[in-house]
């Protein structure tokens, strides 16, 4: 039983990793039309949110399944800290070494697992994971893992696509999500796949509430949720208890 689970999440990451690598050429472009470009200030609000578990002198900061960089190029420029990005996919992996070089910013980007992460226990000050968590295999082993590698009192930001909030706009948005998205990714990306499986996942996706709960379960602590853009998004953080 446990080894088909291990073959049925394998599989999982092997269909996530190729359709990332089939649009990774067109994957900024379309989250900036897409998102009407709020999805820039998302991302600055997750750097807002860390800011202060990365102000010490030598502040580690890990963004895990980072893929073009975006977000690990504004923890970069808005923090202190120096910054990682990992992914497992090289092609978006590639798009974002180019930017970090375009822009003078050292920022190692590296191949690797989201599920398994190539670091010992306690060494970062903060992680994120930007509408990433929505696309492992393991959502619980996911969160498992970015505790893990926080140091005790570090600080984990999950920026994921929610559940709107207000009655109303929840339907209309669902409108644009399941029926407009899917044919402009479509057309843009030349994967109209890869932009269903988009609003798909989001669905599968715990919700605000029970994020929060499993981030509890898991074993972090303080954790609160912000609802962005009306809850199209939400940004969830979570503490590594300071005794270990
Ligand atoms: C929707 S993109 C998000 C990229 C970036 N964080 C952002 O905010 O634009 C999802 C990324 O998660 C990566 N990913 C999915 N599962 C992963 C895993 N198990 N380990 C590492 N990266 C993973 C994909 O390769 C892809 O680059």
């Amino acid at each position: 039983m446990a080894e088909k689970t291990l073959a049925t999440e394998n599989e999982h990451a092997r269909r996530v990793r190729e359709m990332f690598a089939g649009i990774a050429g067109r994957y900024d472009l379309l989250n900036h039309i897409l998102s009407g470009n709020v999805d820039r200030r998302w991302r600055r609000m997750v750097a807002n949110k860390l800011r202060a578990s990365l102000a010490g002198d030598g502040a580690l900061a890990l963004d895990v399944a980072c893929g073009t960089g975006d977000l690990s190029l504004v923890l970069a420029e808005e923090t202190r800290a120096s910054v990682v990005g990992i992914d497992f996919c090289r092609p978006m992996l590639d798009i974002a070494a180019e930017k970090a070089r375009s822009r003078n910013l050292r920022v190692p980007f590296i191949e690797g697992d989201a599920l398994q992460l190539p670091f010992v226990d306690s060494t970062f000050d903060a992680v994120s994971i930007a509408f990433g968590l929505r696309n492992v295999a393991n959502v619980e082993t996911g969160l498992r893992e970015l505790l893990r590698i926080l140091k005790p009192g570090g600080r984990a930001a999950v920026l994921e696509f929610s559940r709107p909030t207000v009655p109303g706009f929840r339907q209309l948005f669902q409108i644009y999500f399941t029926r407009v998205l899917p044919r402009i990714g479509g057309i843009v990306s030349g994967s109209r796949g890869a932009y269903e499986y988009l609003p798909d996942s989001v669905s599968r996706f715990p919700d605000q509430e029970r994020l929060s709960s499993l981030m509890r379960a898991v074993g972090f602590e303080e954790v609160e949720h912000r609802n962005l853009t009306l809850g199209v998004a939400a940004l969830h953080t979570g503490r590594r208890t300071v005794k270990g």
